[in-house]
């Protein structure tokens, strides 16, 4: 083969390798051991002195060619390996984004946040007392002594082997914050209570918000002025009416069942029960170590969990335990 011959070959093989496996083959076959242009070198030593230097030079000349198409080749075949990467790697920019999950707050948890605010513009604070409670501050000191008949009332679970019990109301946080703290004495509870009952509208584990204002010369209006303020408050309403029906419980004397007027229509009226309160009984009161001669007050107990189902408008107790992301993330 001619120098211009293995140049035209190096042209056409070079020009069509297309990756860089073929790239070392093709470069073999010119600059390898037995490649067409080293076979010219090897020949290089039997031509005649005077030859040597031109022929050296021609060769020399024909290889730095052959070195630039080689380096051409690479170029090309490295440019087009990453324009196909770039290509299959491409990211669709109109996709929409993913989030990272933020968590938000139970709706109980929510509704109970806003009703301390609310109640905090009152002038109550909170209280907090413990979930396993003792017989005494859950009954006894409430007025309600061993084998009275409104134990019967609750259905209490019990702690083993102790006079341990789960509170089956927030009512206890009333006796131990009085006897903890003096008049005047004005404070809510928001928490969890426990009682031996499942189905549609009960859970074993639900909440209470008590409500306790001890100071002189408290009574039943105060009560109901204090509730219909929180509930119009609370609705986002300024026509909310409640009325008290006769109820007992042993820690109030008059007790009542409190209901507020949920829908009226055209003078027909929807009306929801809320809670239990009354005028502290002054038992309750000396149990607490207060005085029922100078101070009296009202306490009330409602659902903390019907309070949230009404403003969120959500008609199964059950949803808001089952923890289902689906119905909770709305409330997010
Ligand atoms: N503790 C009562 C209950 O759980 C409610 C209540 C609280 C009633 C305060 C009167 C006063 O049923």
């Amino acid at each position: 083969m001619t120098l211009h011959e293995i140049l035209a070959d190096a042209n056409t093989t070079l020009g069509a390798v297309t990756s860089l496996p073929e790239l070392e083959q093709a470069k073999a076959k010119f600059l390898g051991k037995t490649g067409s242009l080293t076979e010219q070198l090897k020949a290089l030593g039997k031509l005649p002195p005077e030859e040597k230097k031109e022929a050296g030079a021609a060769i020399n000349a024909v290889k730095g060619q052959v070195e630039a198409l080689i380096n051409a080749a690479k170029a090309r075949i490295l440019d087009a390996e990453l324009n196909a990467k770039l290509a299959a790697e491409a990211i669709d920019v109109t996709l929409p984004g993913r989030s990272i999950g933020l968590g938000g707050l139970h709706p109980v948890s929510r509704a109970q946040e806003r009703i301390e605010a609310l109640f905090a513009t009152m002038g109550f604070s909170v209280a907090d007392g413990p979930e396993i409670e003792n017989d005494y501050f859950n009954f006894t000191a409430l007025n309600t002594p061993e084998n009275h008949p409104a134990r019967s009332m609750h259905d209490t679970f019990y702690v083993e082997g102790s006079k341990n019990l789960l509170r089956t109301h927030t009512s206890p946080v009333q006796i131990r914050y009085m006897q903890s703290h003096k008049p005047p004495i004005r404070i809510i509870c928001p928490g969890r209570v426990y009682r031996c009952d499942h189905d549609a509208t009960h859970s074993p584990m639900f909440h209470q918000l008590e409500g306790l204002w001890v100071e002189e010369g408290i009574s039943l209006a105060d009560l109901k002025g204090t509730l219909t303020q929180f509930l119009n408050a609370y609705f986002e309403r300024d026509d909310m009416h409640i009325r008290f029906r006769p109820s007992y419980f042993p820690f109030v004397e008059p007790g009542v069942e409190v209901d507020m007027e949920w829908e009226n229509k055209g003078g027909k009226i929807k009306w929801l029960e809320i809670g239990g309160a009354g005028v502290v009984h002054p038992q309750v009161l000396r149990n607490g170590g207060i005085d029922p001669e100078k101070y009296s007050g009202f306490a009330f107990g409602m659902g903390l969990d019907r309070l949230a189902m009404l403003k969120y408008g959500v008609n199964d107790l059950r949803l808001f335990f089952e923890n289902d992301l689906k119905f909770l993330s709305q409330f997010r």
